[in-house]
């Protein structure tokens, strides 16, 4: 095993569930400490929990919602108490919402662009002046802030301001030694997708991470959730030293077609 984490602290949003949980996951198997900041608090405590045995020295849970300021300070604090310092901070939490802009309002303009964008400024605000040379922040975007589709208007509007963030972001923090990416997942199987099929009484069929006729993208697949978060992790890591201010795309070749291949 190679350990890339070795004496690293590595913040996690949302790091408790889905693709997070798998990068909490991936970085303790390599030595990280793991702040595992998420909404849920009772699922971050169960995360960090599992964490100690995979590899981490020490997993951290933190009640955090990333759309308000007071909790992402309060945080800080935490990793500053704890750790006295950031190595590595995935911005991977946000919100989903379903509807054209007709049926839109203000008001789920103003949370969702809250909890998926200006979330990724304000993480960067207040962790950015704990992270040493050699930080790195990777901010989770989607397929679909570089690709259209029907029905997830808001949500892929966010998603598409994360990337402009993110090449700012690596311009402003290069001389202080910081890297920032983006990761563009295409559709993973996550248990937010199950949750919300058993919340349907829909029966959510497994096979989407096996290809199938009229599966998304050159692999005509959905993907799993470790196979975003290695690239996650990648990123995170002095692997990718010479890499920022770019896009990472995981997505089964999603973005490099258009429409389905068959
Ligand atoms: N799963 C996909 O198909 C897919 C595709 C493209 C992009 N993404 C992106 O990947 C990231 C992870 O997605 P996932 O599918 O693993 O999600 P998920 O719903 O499985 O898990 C998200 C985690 O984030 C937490 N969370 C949600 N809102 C939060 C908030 N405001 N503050 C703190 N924590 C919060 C949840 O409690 C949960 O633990 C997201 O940024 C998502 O937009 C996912």
């Amino acid at each position: 095993m190679i350990m890339r984490f070795t004496d690293k602290v590595v913040v996690v949003s949302g790091g408790a569930a889905g693709i997070g949980r798998a990068v909490s996951e991936l970085v303790a198997a390599e030595g990280a400490s793991v702040v595992v900041a998420d909404r849920d608090e009772a699922l971050a405590r169960e995360t960090a929990a599992a964490l100690p045995s995979l590899g981490a020295p020490r997993a951290v849970p933190v009640r955090v919602d990333v759309a308000v300021e007071e909790d992402i300070r309060a945080l800080a604090e935490v990793c500053r108490a704890e750790f006295g310092r950031v190595d590595a901070l995935i911005n991977n939490a946000a919100a989903r919402l379903w509807g054209p802009v007709t049926e839109a309002t203000l008001e789920s303009w103003h949370q969702i662009i809250a909890a998926n964008l200006i979330s990724v400024g304000l993480t960067g605000k207040h962790l950015i002046p704990l992270m040493p040379d050699g930080g790195s922040i990777v901010n989770v975007s989607s397929a679909n802030g570089i690709v259209g589709r029907k029905g997830m208007a808001q949500y892929d509007a966010t998603k598409a301001g994360v990337l402009g963030l993110t090449r700012s972001m690596a311009c402003d923090h290069a001389e202080a030694g910081i890297r920032v990416n983006a990761v563009l997942p295409g559709p993973t199987l996550t248990d937010f997708h199950k949750n919300r099929a058993q919340a349907e009484g829909r029966e959510i069929d497994l096979a989407v991470t096996r290809p199938h006729p009229g599966g998304p993208g050159i692999l005509r697949r959905q993907g799993l959730p470790i196979e975003i978060a290695k690239p996650i992790v990648f990123l995170a890591s002095d692997d990718a030293s010479y890499m920022t201010g770019t896009l990472l795309s995981p997505d089964g070749g999603l973005s490099a077609v258009s429409g389905h291949i068959g």
